[in-house]
C-alpha cells in the first residue's frame, strides 16, 4: 500500500461538565490524597459523566463537532467505528446507537474492543476500510464512561480514570502532502489479567455472587502494567517512526495515550523527543482509555499546536494488553 490513503478531516470531543478533583475522593472515605495522585501519576482531576450522559451521547457530541470541522454530513459517512471498553450495552454495539443518533443513514456501524489503544486499532480499521474502496469517508470515535466499571472502593484504580469521548473524520487521501504516514498494532492476550473485569462476561455471567465480590468491576496490577507500558509504548514509537523513514526529531508533536504523566515522559524520552513537544492532558481528565488520544488531538488543533504540515505521531497502550502507534502528517 502506498501511503497516505487517508487523511484526517476533522476533530471533535464530548465532554461531560461535572468535574471530579482529588481532594473530592475523600467524601468517598477512600485513603488518597492529592499529593499522593498528583505525584505518582499527575492527575489533578477528571471528568465524571452524570447519570444520563452515556457512551454514545459523549460520542455524538464529539462526533458531531468532527462533522462540523470536516464540513461531511451524516449521510456522506460510510462507516462508524466505535472503540469502547464501556458500552452502553452488550448487545447491539454502541456504534449502532451512535449512527441512529447521527442520522448516519448510509454507515456501516460497530464497535472494537482493544481498551486504551482502540483508537489506533480504529484509524488503522478506517485506513484499511478506504485503501479497499469500501469506505470513502470514516468516522473514529473513542468513547468510554469509565465511572461504570471502576471500582469506587478500590482506591489503587478509581483514581485513574475519567469519562469522555473523542472522535475523528477520515477521509481518502486526494493528495500526497498529509494523511497517514505508518501504523503499528501489537497484542499479548496472555497479560489480560492484569488489567482486567473478571466477571460479567458470557464466561461467568451477572449474578448476586459476581457483585457481591466485586469482580464485575475493573482490577489492575498497576506496578505491572506501569512496566509493560514503558516498554511497550518505547517500542512502538520507534516502529512507527521506522515505517514512516522519520527519527523523534522529525516529529513536531508526540500525542501519547494519558494514563500517567511518569509514563509519558519516559517515552518522550525513549522517542527522543523533549517535553515542550509532547501534548499532556492528564491532570485535567485522567485516563479515558481510547478517548484520551482524540481529546487530545481535538485540543491540540484548538490550540494551534497540531496545524497544517504538523508532523505528529501517537502511541497507545492498554488492557490486553494491546498496543499501537501511528505518524499522521496534517
Ligand atoms: O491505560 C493503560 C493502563 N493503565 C496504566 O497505564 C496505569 C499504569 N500504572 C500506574 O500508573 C501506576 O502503577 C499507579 C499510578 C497505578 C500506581 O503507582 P505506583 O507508583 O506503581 O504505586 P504502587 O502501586 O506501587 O503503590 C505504592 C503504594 C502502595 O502502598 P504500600 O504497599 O507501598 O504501602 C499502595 O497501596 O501506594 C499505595 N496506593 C495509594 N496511596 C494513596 C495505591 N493507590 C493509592 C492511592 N492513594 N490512590
Amino acid at each position: 500500500m502506498i501511503r497516505p490513503v487517508a487523511y484526517v478531516a476533522g476533530t471533535g470531543r464530548g465532554i461531560p461538565a461535572k468535574v471530579m478533583s482529588n481532594h473530592d475522593f475523600a467524601a468517598l472515605g477512600l485513603d488518597t490524597d492529592h499529593d499522593w495522585i498528583v505525584e505518582r501519576t499527575g492527575i489533578v482531576e477528571r471528568h465524571i459523566g452524570a447519570p444520563g450522559e452515556t457512551t454514545m451521547s459523549m460520542a455524538a457530541t464529539a462526533s458531531r463537532a468532527a462533522m462540523k470541522r470536516a464540513d461531511v454530513s451524516a449521510g456522506e459517512i460510510d462507516a462508524i467505528i466505535l472503540s469502547t471498553a464501556t458500552p452502553d450495552r452488550l448487545l447491539p454495539s454502541t456504534a449502532v446507537d451512535l449512527q441512529a443518533e447521527l442520522g448516519a443513514t448510509r454507515a456501516a456501524a460497530f464497535d472494537i474492543s482493544a481498551a486504551c489503544s482502540g483508537w489506533v486499532y480504529g484509524m488503522t480499521i478506517a485506513e484499511g476500510l478506504i485503501s479497499s474502496g469500501v469506505v470513502e469517508t470514516a468516522l473514529v470515535v473513542g468513547a468510554e464512561k469509565m465511572s461504570a466499571i471502576v471500582d469506587w472502593q478500590d482506591r489503587a484504580s478509581c483514581v485513574l480514570f475519567g469519562d469522555g469521548a473523542g472522535a475523528t473524520v477520515l477521509k481518502r487521501a486526494a493528495t500526497a502532502d498529509r494523511g497517514i504516514l505508518s501504523v503499528y498494532m501489537r497484542s499479548d492476550g496472555s497479560l489480560a489479567e492484569l488489567l482486567w473485569r473478571p466477571s460479567g462476561g458470557a464466561k461467568v455471567p451477572y449474578a448476586q455472587a459476581v457483585l457481591d465480590d466485586r469482580s464485575t468491576y475493573v482490577k489492575m496490577a498497576g506496578r505491572e502494567v506501569f512496566k509493560h507500558a514503558v516498554r511497550s509504548m518505547a517500542d512502538a514509537c520507534d516502529r512507527a517512526l521506522d515505517a514512516a523513514r522519520l527519527t523523534g526529531q522529525d516529529i513536531d508533536i508526540l500525542i501519547p495515550h494519558q494514563a500517567n504523566v511518569r509514563i509519558i515522559e519516559a517515552t518522550a524520552k525513549h522517542a527522543n523527543i523533549p517535553m515542550d513537544k509532547v501534548y499532556v492532558n492528564v491532570d485535567r481528565y485522567g485516563n479515558t482509555s481510547s478517548a484520551s488520544i482524540p481529546i487530545a488531538l481535538d485540543e491540540a488543533i484548538e490550540r494551534g499546536r497540531v496545524a497544517s504540515g504538523t508532523t505528529a505521531l501517537f502511541v497507545a497502550f492498554g488492557a490486553g494488553f494491546t498496543w499501537g502507534s501511528m505518524v499522521v502528517r496534517f
